[in-house]
This record gives structure tokens, sequence and C-alpha cells, in this order.
């Protein structure tokens, strides 16, 4: 089989259209494909990436990942935040290292982009080790940010890693003060 990886900085209509119902069968457990649960997470995460990073094999998506690029003030200081969103895996392809390949990839995009520190958010007892692997550190902070209809969200399942600047992801991580990703949690 044919696995090849590409990096679309803007998403043609066809792999857009296709992309949204690979996730809607992959990213989502049938119980959230609710109108509801569904309306939040558009509330939630709705920046434009900066691209995507899709796993074709024989010309279907069999792996996604959206990254980000945004600047942050914390502590009065401006950090260059990159970030990991809608990681995704076929049902029928996880744990063959597919999403491990697409995250170490990812990181080394954002080393081109110049980002300091990078931010995702995950349930641990979905992903296992998966980011712990690419460096990324639970915070113990809650984080907040406002959704697309202006709702401030505070919540818990940050992850953060270095990516140019370890000072500034030690300083995130260690400090008393909530992380502020502004709009959007990606
Ligand atoms: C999470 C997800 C992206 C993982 O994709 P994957 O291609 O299966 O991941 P990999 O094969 O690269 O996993 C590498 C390692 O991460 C860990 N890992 C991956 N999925 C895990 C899971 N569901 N539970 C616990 N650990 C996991 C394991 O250590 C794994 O190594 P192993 O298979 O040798 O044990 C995939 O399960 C998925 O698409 N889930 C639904 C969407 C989702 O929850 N995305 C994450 C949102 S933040």
């Amino acid at each position: 089989m044919k696995i090849k990886m590409k990096i679309f900085p803007k998403l043609p209509e066809k792999v857009q259209e296709e992309l949204g119902h690979f996730e809607l069968e992959n990213f989502y457990r049938e119980e959230e494909r609710t109108p509801e649960y569904l309306a939040t997470e558009k509330d939630k995460y709705f920046s434009t990436p900066k691209a995507w990073l899709l796993v074709f094999e024989e010309n279907q998506i069999i792996g996604s990942l959206k990254l980000h690029k945004r600047n942050v003030k914390f502590n009065n200081k401006n950090v260059m935040l990159g970030g990991l969103g809608g990681v995704c895996v076929r049902r029928d392809k996880r744990r063959q290292g597919i999403a491990g390949v697409m995250i170490e990839k990812a990181m080394k995009i954002l080393k081109e982009w110049e980002c300091e520190v990078a931010y995702l958010c995950a349930h641990i007892e979905e992903s296992g080790s998966l980011y712990p692997q690419a460096g990324f550190v639970s915070m113990k902070n809650p984080y907040t940010y406002f959704g697309q209809s202006g709702k401030l969200y505070e919540e818990t399942n940050g992850f953060i890693a270095p990516v140019k600047s370890l000072d500034l992801f030690k300083k995130i991580l260690n400090s008393e003060q909530k992380l502020h990703l502004g709009k959007g949690n990606w």
C-alpha cells in the first residue's frame, strides 16, 4: 500500500469535504455525533489552521492533523505559540504509528515557523503516551480561551512542549498563572 503525507497551506474544496466526512467518522465517537455536542465543538475550535497535514493511502485520507500558530501574551510577554489540533487516524489504521509520525513532522514544522512553545489539548485516557513521547507535558494549571460565541472557557486538559524556547516552556509550566489562548482552543 502506498502511504503519502502531504502538507496543505490551503485545502482544496474537494479535500476539505473529504476531511469533514473523515473527521465525523473517525474523530468523534458515535455518542458524540449529536448536533448539540458538535455545536459546542464548533464554538471551541474555530481557528483556521495555518496548515493541514494529511496522510493518504490510495488517495483516501487515513490521518489528519491541523497546525496552528498564534501570538499570545503570558505574564505580559509575547509568546509565539504553535499548536496541534484535530489529530486523527482512521479507525482501522490505529496503533501502527501513524499519529506518532504526523506529530513528529508537525513539531518540525512548528520549529521552522519559529514557534517558541507548542500547545494542544488532549484526554490522556484516549491518547496515553502519544503526546508525552513527542515532548508534551500535562499542564498542572487550567487554561482559558474565548469561544466563537464570546463565551470564556476554562479547561484543564492542556499539554505543552518546548519548541524554540525551553525557558518559556518552563515558565508557563511552573507558573501559577493560567495560560490564556485568546480566541479558540485552536
Ligand atoms: C489518538 C489517535 C490519533 C492515535 O493514533 P494512532 O495512529 O493510533 O497512534 P500511534 O499508533 O502513533 O500511537 C503511538 C503511541 O501512542 C500511544 N497511544 C496511541 N493511542 C492510544 C490510546 N488510544 N490509548 C493509549 N495510548 C495510546 C501508545 O503508546 C502508542 O504506542 P503503541 O501502539 O506502541 O502502544 C487515534 O486513536 C484517534 O484518531 N483517535 C480519535 C481522535 C482523538 O481522540 N484524537 C486525539 C485528540 S487530542
